[in-house]
């Protein structure tokens, strides 16, 4: 039986250049999906897995990202002397269930490099990894690094994320090749970071969620700058791969990139439109918009 994994990491340093202009002055991590931050549901999704420390990855220029996660006694004063007393509750539960530790990446190497500065944090335990620019939307009760802890409890080392991606966008992701061991349970025997077209090991991509072993560690101070000339978080996996102690989870759940423009819209309306007091009028608006461009094709 593996021990209960109870630490998260989520890197959130980056420039968001893919999210630029908006991204000049305010963290990618803080795009709105409807009226949440993305990396409040990325922290709720650690907290509902057990996860109850966690360490944030920044880069200089995020501490509107602390600002978040800390008490914000004027704000909650008015909210209660004006009697908005649901608001104040949600705003006063932000982050509550785990111990949230802030360290900042001095120079953007990588997420390889990213997640090396979480050595200390980890000391001797697993601990979940959590890209903090991407929601994962569980297909159960079961959140998506959950149904990784599960994996792991399994196979005792550590685990990947994946989903089946579509040929022509494997190059943007981590891909995996291996033996399935169970159904949607691989042991991973190779990992290529973004492969040139036509060259990925097979059609599952890495989708922002890790449970590592201290393991991790040596393997990263082992890798070389690679791809974009940055440490890959992908390359220091390849080591573990290379001694079959690597298993992807296919997840069951679906990956909204928030730092990606087109991921950004569609998270958004999709979650826009599971909001009963929104979806009305959302609908409307959006067959209008669509029924006018179908109108200026024909
Ligand atoms: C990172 C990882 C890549 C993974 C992707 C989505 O890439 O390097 O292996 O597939 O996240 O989880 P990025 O999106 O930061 O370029």
């Amino acid at each position: 039986m593996s021990a209960a994994v109870k630490k998260a990491v989520i890197p959130a340093a980056g420039f968001g250049t893919r999210m630029l202009p908006f991204t000049k002055a305010v963290p990618k991590e803080l795009l709105p999906l409807v009226d949440k931050p993305v990396i409040q549901y990325v922290v709720e999704e650690a907290i509902n897995s057990g996860i109850d420390e966690i360490l944030m990855i920044l880069s200089s220029g995020k501490e509107a990202v602390i600002n978040h996660f800390n008490p914000a006694h004027e704000l909650e004063a008015r909210l209660s002397a004006s009697g908005k007393s649901e608001l104040l509750a949600e705003i006063t539960s932000i982050g509550r269930g785990a111990v949230i530790s802030y360290i900042y990446q001095e120079q953007l190497n990588g997420l390889g490099d990213a997640v090396k500065l979480a050595e200390k944090f980890a000391g001797n335990d697993p601990f979940a990894v959590l890209l903090g620019d991407t929601v994962l939307d569980s297909g159960s009760d079961l959140p998506v690094t959950g149904q990784l802890l599960d994996e792991y409890s399994h196979c005792g080392h550590s685990v990947a994320a994946v989903e089946a991606v579509p040929q022509e966008k494997l190059s943007r992701y981590g891909v995996v090749g291996g033996t399935w061991e169970r159904p949607g349970s691989m042991r991973v025997d190779i990992m290529v970071e973004k492969p040139a077209p036509g060259t990925a090991p097979g059609e599952f991509a890495v989708a922002s969620r890790y449970v590592f072993t201290p393991e991790i560690f040596p393997a990263l101070r082992a890798t070389l700058p690679g791809k974009n000339n940055e440490i890959q978080l992908t390359d220091a996996m390849k080591h573990l791969a290379a001694s079959g102690r690597l298993n992807a989870r296919v997840i069951d759940g679906k990956r909204y990139d928030l730092g990606s423009k087109s991921g950004f819209i569609t998270a958004n309306v999709d979650f826009a439109l599971r909001r009963s007091e929104l979806a009305g009028d959302i609908e409307t608006e959006l067959e209008q918009i669509l029924q006018k461009r179908k109108n200026n094709r024909v």
